[in-house]
């Protein structure tokens, strides 16, 4: 089977893809508004005005409903919503989780999506939520593929099959479900369960799911984040290789009087003033919002738009190649999302595989900038220079040079590099002046690596009071070093 999603761009593990479905060509990322059924605030056949490409809503729902049931067989789901793009159905796996059952099989829900014209159907999977014993999480997970074996089996060849990745907290059991689903092959992959961690903000238990799930499968999978729909945290999931999203958030926030922003959450009667220039919001004080009839439908358009912008900002940086930058500054909304970045850090040497090799300009935003894929891959390819004789390290050019056969240059975070490199990726990083702690570290203990690897080599450092670090005098052992105070 030809694949249904093509990878245009890439920034770290993020994509803009395409993903090809039977009712047209999705550009990812994207966010998929979650419609209920019963109740729509913005009827589905706006959502494009906002952003929309495709939507997901929920055949659970629809099948317990005898009129939608009814209706949704004999017209079908796009005539029930009336919306003509792509649509996702969701399979009750949710309520299974919340309500601990529901009265349906695998094998009706699979096949009433199909009747009813879904153009991504998901089987019935068992969400198993964090902090369930191992037991537990492996009988679910066997359970979850079996149903999602036979689901492939009923599935028509022109209609999407996701297929949902679970295995709770447990890295081994999300990878080794990932493998396996890979296996059967499936059109999407879906990361279940990750709601609860979202709900209490555990960001960085989230991308150790994301990069378990991700080491599973083949990185040219499209990959969704269910349950993800506050943009607060796209930049961080799309960096890591989510490519889809879904939103209930932006009328379950709206129901509760809450405003979405790219960092963070207001509840509308803390607002004087509205911080984005939507048409509600430059059509509205706050005042007014908080005070019209139709309040909560407003707050749900705003939160729709402010969704899609920062989709399209996600987008613009995969394609200029700063995501990264973008991830490090939406990270600072939250202390929580600061410990996923540092925690997406840790992996960087899995993200370096992703980064291309060459973007623009690396710019440091702050000490985890250190921890870059880019300062990672410099590390291990420092074998590759070959030094002879006297090496000269420093930072500026002022000095005479011609007693050295080699005259690197020092860089914070990277370490020492040949100065006609200076101009290159990532070595054309705009820095700050006064550099951190953990920046000259890096940056001493590549030096120091360097000097390991070339140990015939003779070297001179010459460094100012801005460099001053600890490590300064492990390098005084193996080096040269003039100290220009
Ligand atoms: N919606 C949110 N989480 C999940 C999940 O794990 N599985 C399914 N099918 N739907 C979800
Ligand atoms: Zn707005």
């Amino acid at each position: 089977m030809t694949s249904r999603f093509e990878i245009l761009h890439k920034d770290a593990a993020g994509r803009i893809g395409k993903l090809i479905t039977r009712r047209g060509v999705v550009e990812t990322p994207t966010v998929m508004p979650v419609i209920n059924p019963n109740i729509q605030s913005i009827k589905p056949s706006e959502m494009q005005n906002f952003g929309a490409q495709m939507l997901i809503t929920n055949s659970y729902i629809i099948y317990r409903n005898e009129e939608l049931r009814e209706k949704a067989l004999k017209e079908g789901l796009h005539s029930l919503l009336g919306f003509e793009g792509p649509i996702m159905t969701d399979s009750g796996s949710f309520q299974l989780s919340v309500y601990g059952e529901v009265e349906i099989t695998n094998e009706q829900i699979v096949d009433f999506q199909q009747k009813i014209g879904s153009d991504i159907v998901v089987p019935l999977d068992i969400p198993t939520p964090p902090n369930v014993t191992r037991e537990q999480t492996e009988i679910e997970l066997n359970t979850t593929i079996q149903r999602l074996k036979a689901a492939k089996e009923l599935i028509k060849d022109d209609i999407m099959l996701a297929g949902p990745v679970q295995g709770s907290n447990y890295a081994d059991l999300r990878e080794k479900c990932a493998r396996i689903l890979s296996e059967i092959n499936f059109d999407v992959y879906p990361f279940g369960a990750v709601v609860p961690l979202m709900e209490t903000y555990r960001y960085s238990e989230l991308v150790d799911v994301i990069i378990s799930a991700k080491k599973g499968l083949d990185p040219s999978a499209p990959v969704h984040l269910f349950g993800a729909g506050h943009p607060m945290m796209f930049a961080l999931a799309v960096s890591l290789g989510c490519d889809l999203f879904d939103s209930a958030a932006y009328a379950l926030y709206a129901k509760d009087k809450r405003y979405i922003t790219t960092t963070g959450t207001y509840h509308v009667d803390k607002l004087q003033y509205l911080p984005c220039s939507c048409p509600i919001c430059v059509s509205y004080t706050a005042e007014k919002l908080k005070r019209a009839s139709n309040c909560e439908e407003l707050l749900a358009r705003h939160n729709l738009y402010v969704t899609f912008e920062e989709i399209r900002h996600v987008k613009q940086s995969i394609k200029e190649g700063n995501l990264l930058e973008l991830v490090e500054q939406r990270c600072r909304a939250h202390p929580r999302l600061l410990s996923a970045l540092k925690q997406m850090y840790k992996y960087s040497d899995w993200l370096e595989q992703y980064d291309p090799v060459s973007k623009s300009t690396f710019f440091y935003c702050g000490p985890e900038s250190s921890m870059r894929p880019e300062v990672m891959r410099f590390s291990h390819r420092l074998n590759r220079f070959s030094l002879k004789g006297k090496a000269l390290i420093r930072a500026s050019s002022m000095r005479i040079d011609s007693e050295f056969d080699h005259v690197l240059l020092f860089r914070p975070p990277f370490g020492a590099f040949p100065e006609e490199l200076s101009e290159i990726y990532p070595f054309n990083t705009e820095s700050i002046h006064i550099h951190d702690y953990e920046s000259l570290e890096k940056a001493y203990l590549n030096v120091l690596k360097l000097i390991e690897l070339n140990p015939d080599v003779e070297f001179t450092f010459i460094l100012s009071e801005r460099f001053k670090h600890p490590l300064i005098e492990k390098l005084k052992q193996v080096a040269t070093v003039i100290l220009n105070y």
